[in-house]
């Protein structure tokens, strides 16, 4: 059988407000994602995932759609975005767009007609129930939030939201709402993009009453028939973000019989650093243990009947290189090493925007921060007693604006990302971090990630070797083997700041290397801070 394409893929993933801005607004948009199609090129990207851009009143950067088939003015037109497609392609590169079917803009055309009345025909297209003012239906809360209900004066009844209450859940147990949501996918399909990331995709299904949102018992059952009647067949890569996935319900999202999507974004690893049991905000070590037994759980139960999705950043989440690297010293080092760790597992790697330079957490005052959970959860701890210092610590840790500072791509004013005032910060490093630096520099993060893109293209046994953890209980290196029929890749990864001497029997001294993140191995079993090295060796016929 034919290998699908999306499986040696590597996809960049592009948060348009930030990328850069071509006409002076400060704020990132279609024809500067044009300019940079080289940049993703040379980096060797087969496919682009943008975060939204449709039509949107910016109430949480467009993941709040008022218009799914027409592109934001302040992102350019439909005929930018007709561009985009085209020249991205004879680049070599795809595009994936980001479709947000949980919820629709409390400004979506649908959502204005069923606030009208209860007997307008789109009432139905949300999710209503009767209560008094002041006396929601249960006491289910927002996850950016304050209440999961609004009251609608208009027709005297509740709405119900899981995020903020200018994005109304849409009522998927309304036939007609799924047969415009697949017109509208078909329709893009017909535009020749080259696939679809599904925003809180396991939270469609929800049954408030029973105050279920996370994989409802009708959600594969919704899943399938969208596959079948859009992107089936089709050749398409598909994503769905599903924070309450285990391996189980992985394999059915990614059965390799097409019949649901390509992969999953899962993130049980993606969440160990936090108090068990609470909020992102309530921070806590990393079990680094627990750390390598959930990644080798993932790699080894969806092998041969699954697929993994590969990633440590993206728009939610902080930057990996503060977050479980040394953004100080070690920085250059610990995001090779975290890059050399990941690129090296089977699944598709995503690369965040700016990842590939190993950008950092942003050192922002609570007044820079634009984010609406930031600002909600500021508030709230606030209000609720908590310390202020402890606020912020957190917020530095994990908000969302960490990854949502302007890409830095040059030394000059503003990184190059715009010549007006950035609708957010600048992080001040961009003159020590930024690409013009790095992509010429073998050296470089940068030539990593590079490296790492050409070599899953090179070796089939990135994406069908076997996969074994090695030193289970070892508190500082990550090591793992993949094995296929003709080779062997060995990474050995030091996860933290201080020396050791790898275990390991040497045999992979006989190895080939193919990648460290030192210029030069000293001692062949000393590996210094953060040092990973990737070996390979054919197998003897
Ligand atoms: C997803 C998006 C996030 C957004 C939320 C609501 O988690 O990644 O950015 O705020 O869904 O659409
Ligand atoms: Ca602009």
């Amino acid at each position: 059988m034919e290998e699908k394409w999306w499986k040696k893929a590597v996809i960049y993933q592009i948060y348009p407000k930030s990328f850069q801005d071509s006409n002076g607004d400060g704020i990132g948009d279609l024809n500067g994602i044009l300019s940079r199609l080289d940049y993703l090129e040379r980096l060797g990207a087969d496919a682009i995932w943008l975060s939204p851009v449709c039509r949107s009143p910016q109430d949480d950067n467009g993941y709040d759609i008022s218009d799914y088939q027409d592109i934001d003015s302040m992102f350019g037109s439909i005929e930018d975005m007709e561009r985009l497609i085209r020249e991205a392609k004879k680049h070599h590169i795809g595009i994936i767009m980001d479709l947000v079917l949980n919820h629709s803009s409390d400004e979506h055309r649908w959502f204005l007609e069923a606030k009208k009345s209860r007997e307008n025909p789109y009432h139905d297209y949300y999710v209503w129930r009767d209560g008094e003012k002041g006396h929601p239906p249960n006491d289910m809360r927002a996850c950016f939030g304050g209440s999961a209900w609004e009251w609608c004066p208009e027709v005297g009844q509740y709405y119900f939201h899981q995020f903020s209450v200018k994005q109304p859940d849409l009522n998927w147990e309304n036939p007609k709402v799924r047969q415009e949501i697949y017109s509208m996918i078909r329709w893009w399909i017909d535009k020749g993009v080259c696939g679809f990331r599904m925003d809180v995709i396991d939270q469609i299904a929800k049954e408030p009453d029973r105050k279920i949102t996370a994989n409802g018992p009708r959600l594969h059952e919704f899943l399938r028939e969208m596959s079948r009647e859009t992107f089936r067949g089709r050749d398409l890569i598909t994503v769905g973000e599903a924070w309450g996935a285990t391996p189980e319900l992985a394999k059915l999202y990614s059965n390799p019989d097409d019949s649901e999507f390509s992969m999953v974004f899962q993130f049980e690893h993606i969440v160990l650093d936090q108090e068990e049991g609470k909020e992102k905000w309530d921070l806590a070590p990393l079990p680094f243990l627990k750390l390598k037994e959930t990644i080798q759980r993932w790699q080894t139960e969806l092998y041969g009947c699954g697929w993994n999705s590969l990633f440590w950043d993206n728009h939610d989440l902080p930057r990996i290189v503060s977050r479980w690297g040394n953004d100080g010293e070690y920085r250059v080092e610990s995001a090779k090493m975290l890059a050399i760790l990941l690129h090296g597992m089977q699944g598709t790697p995503y690369i965040y925007q700016g990842e590939e330079l190993g950008m950092t957490n942003a050192p922002y005052a609570i007044g820079e921060y634009r984010d609406i959970e930031t600002r909600n959860m500021y508030r709230e701890r606030l209000e609720n007693g908590y310390d202020e210092a402890d606020i912020m610590a957190s917020l530095h840790a994990k908000s969302r604006d960490n990854a949502r500072t302007p890409m830095q791509w040059d030394t000059s004013e503003n990184a190059g990302f715009t010549r007006g005032t950035p609708w957010i910060k600048v992080n001040p490093n961009y003159r020590t971090i930024n690409a013009e630096s790095q992509l010429h520099d073998e050296n470089s993060v940068f030539s990593c990630y590079r490296k790492l893109i050409r070599l899953r293209k090179t070796y089939d046994v990135f994406v069908d070797g076997t996969f074994r953890l090695l030193l289970e209980a070892d508190e500082d290196f990550f090591a793992y083997q993949r094995e296929n029929t003709s080779c062997r890749l060995l990474v050995i990864c030091n996860f933290f700041g201080r020396s050791r001497t790898c275990p390991l029997k040497p045999e992979w001294e006989q190895m080939e290397l193919l990648l460290g993140n030192y210029s030069s191995i000293e001692a062949p079993e000393i590996f210094r801070p953060y040092e990973a090295r990737m070996y390979i060796s054919k197998m003897e016929a």
